[in-house]
């Protein structure tokens, strides 16, 4: 990305593999297949802009003052009081996977077993797992983030009002408020409420950020800071990306243009599932993070009853290849590839020359384990597009914040554009609402009674 600027390192984006002369008519796409929906694309990029210029566009909005930044850095002192043993994370869905991508892009691999405060992501309510959990955390040296938005979240609410009673139960009431810190939108829902009546230090979501677009707020860069991760240069990272990526023209912009061609694979070639391909460990919860921002984003309903969305699906390099390799090549031509890649790794491991005997393995000698890990991805996107597979690569310059930052921009705009392009609202979810409903009747939540009764008429059918 913005190759025209050199002293910054930054994203590129190669999409040469997508490309008809490589991968064939019948799969791939030429520059005249995009052009067909260059005025739709145009039209919604001026929503884009037009959003963000009328403060609509809460992603890229938070970038352009440093408020949210400012209140980070004010917190910074309540999580710095103690050195915590552990930090533990109660959210679910945006509230959670932002974080995580950071701390598994950013931290040690094996962080937990080397490094203090070590980091406990909750994002689920397992009874096994999070009992787990309660058995083995020393309240005393632990400092708990309670994230929701919406400050209602059956999940994570559930958690909260297990944890708060435990640590009540090992250190005394008083302790809450030195323990917990709460991110929450600023004046609705019972969590903001509770954070009051307690006197728990809290953070804001702002109120037009939805969970998933998250993550360069308090609901990202709070838990990072706890971990130790440079939050100022991940902030300037998405601030370098958020100033200037409109000055580009406008197929020089790789957000519309990797955009108008996920749209046309979906489109016009048959290809509705999109893989996002991390060749790094550092990146599988990346990709995870992004399955959720496009699932949740563009899987809608539009008003003329018509679905539209992509399915995104994350793999892991190269292990996946040893999983998936032979469905992607030779299964249904069904997907695009996008691999994600990183240039310099932050480390690398020495092959050592084979001993006698071993001559078999003499080509690996005196090489690294990060060439291999290259050597295997260039083999593979060409070994796809051999088999007529599109596929595209963004390679990370290295993994550090500062390009995370502007990853993690990049991605959230793309997502927003293609909802535009879609012609739906990317920033809603109502199709996750009714089985919310229904859980509340069936767990005998007060005026949720109608939908209990659908539960049981449905459970009609079970044999
Ligand atoms: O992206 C979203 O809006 C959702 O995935 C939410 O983040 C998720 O449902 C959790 O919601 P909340 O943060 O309100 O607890």
């Amino acid at each position: 990305m913005m190759q025209n600027s050199k002293s910054i390192p930054s994203l590129e984006f190669d999409w040469s593999f997508l490309d008809s002369q490589v991968v064939g008519k019948e799969h791939g796409v030429d520059q005249s297949e995009l052009g067909k929906y260059l005025s739709e694309a145009e039209q919604a990029w001026h929503k884009i802009i037009e959003s963000r210029d009328k403060c609509q566009l809460a992603f890229w909005n938070i970038l352009q003052s440093d408020s949210v930044i400012k209140e980070v850095r004010g917190i910074k002192e309540i999580i710095l009081r103690k050195n915590w043993e552990s930090v533990l994370l109660l959210g679910i869905g945006g509230s959670a996977l932002g974080a995580t991508a950071i701390f598994k892009a950013l931290r040690h691999p094996f962080h937990n077993l080397v490094y203090t405060p070590r980091f406990f992501v909750m994002d689920n309510i397992d009874p096994v797992t999070f009992g787990a959990l309660l058995d083995m955390i020393n309240w005393e040296s632990t400092l708990v983030i309670v994230i929701s938005k919406s400050g209602t979240t059956a999940e994570t609410m559930s958690q909260f009002l297990i944890v708060k009673e435990r640590i009540k139960k090992a250190i005394g009431i008083n302790a809450i408020k030195d323990h917990i810190i709460v991110i929450t939108d600023p004046s609705k829902g019972i969590l903001r409420s509770i954070a009051g009546a307690m006197d728990i230090p809290s953070c804001t979501v702002p109120p037009l950020l939805g969970g998933r677009f998250s993550v360069l707020s308090s609901v990202g860069l709070v838990p990072a800071l706890c971990v130790g991760v440079d939050i100022e240069a991940l902030w300037q990272g998405a601030v370098m990306v958020a100033d200037t990526i409109d000055r580009l023209d406008f197929m020089d912009n790789p957000v519309i243009k990797t955009s108008l061609y996920q749209f046309v694979f979906d489109r016009e070639k048959k290809k509705p599932i999109h893989v996002y391909w991390a060749y790094a460990d550092g990146l599988y919860y990346f990709a995870d993070w992004l399955r959720q921002l496009i699932a949740e984003s563009l899987g809608k309903i539009k008003p003329d009853g018509s679905f539209v969305g992509i399915t995104p699906v994350k793999a892991l390099g190269v292990t996946d290849q040893h999983s998936q390799l032979q469905l992607y090549r030779e299964g249904p031509n069904d997907k695009v590839i996008i691999f994600l890649g990183v240039k310099h790794w932050n480390c690398d491991v020495k092959i050592p020359q084979p001993e006698e005997g071993e001559s078999a393995l003499e080509y690996l000698g005196g090489h690294t384990l990060g060439e291999l890990c290259h050597a295997e991805q260039y083999a593979t996107a060409c070994a796809l597009a051999e088999a007529g597979r599109p596929n595209m690569t963004v390679w990370f310059p290295a993994l550090d914040p500062f390009t995370l930052g502007q990853a993690f921009f990049i991605f959230e705009l793309q997502t927003a554009f293609m909802g535009f392009l879609y012609g739906i609202n990317p920033f809603d979810q109502p199709g996750v609402e009714l089985s919310k409903m229904m859980t509340y009747g069936l767990m005998g939540r007060k005026g949720f009674e109608e939908y209990a009764a659908m539960v049981r008429n449905f459970a009609r059918w079970k044999r």
